[in-house]
């Protein structure tokens, strides 16, 4: 059994996450320079793309984690966010980065981003290692830091997953048609 025979298609590979890992933090180094930002990032999916992306980052950061999901197995959103973890640190007055893997139709960051409002942190952005535009049903949402814009497809690794397997692949692929009907 290798989970990699599961793959139709590397939409993103390794290098480019990479890369594209070190220009992001490039930014934040220069954005955050003396800010001392918080990485707050959203289990399970994110923790593939904090890790690469914090290599590259070296202005001091601190790691949070929360827990928000609206999938239940599929691979259609529902709409219902639902939120398990909270992060641990006081984040009022702070600068939060919250890091996602996917922003698909936008509920779960939409979700989140009000409840982190409420703590009055001194600024609030996101850093995505995925963005599918073309999927986005809620319009208050602005992604300041995107790793890739991608199709409106279904895709798996670098911590995503369908149903809760496949997040460590390396890279961002698309599952063959029958793994859908096991
Ligand atoms: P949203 O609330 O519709 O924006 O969905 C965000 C969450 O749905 C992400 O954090 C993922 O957990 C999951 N998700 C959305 N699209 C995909 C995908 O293509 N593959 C795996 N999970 C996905």
């Amino acid at each position: 059994m290798n989970l990699n025979n599961d793959i139709k298609k590397i939409l993103v590979t390794e290098e480019q996450i990479k890369a594209r890992c070190k220009e992001l933090a490039e930014e934040i180094n220069k954005d955050y320079a003396d800010k001392k930002p918080i990485l707050l990032s959203l289990l399970r999916g994110s923790i593939p793309f904090v890790a690469e992306l914090s290599k590259y980052i070296t202005i001091p950061i601190q790691f949070d984690y929360m827990k928000a999901s609206s999938y239940h197995g599929g691979t259609t959103s529902s709409g219902n966010v639902a939120v398990t973890i909270l992060p641990s640190y006081k984040l009022e007055g702070r600068h939060v980065i919250v890091v996602e893997d996917i922003v698909d139709t936008g509920f779960t960051l939409s979700t989140v981003m009000k409840i982190l409002a409420e703590s009055k942190p001194a600024s609030l952005e996101i850093a995505t290692l995925l963005d599918k535009p073309a999927m986005r049903k809620v319009t208050d949402l602005s992604i300041k830091y995107i790793g890739f814009s991608i199709e409106p497809e279904f895709v798996v690794g670098y911590g995503l997953d369908y149903d809760e397997l496949y997040r460590q692949l390396p890279y961002v692929g698309v599952l063959k048609e029958e793994i859908y009907k096991k």
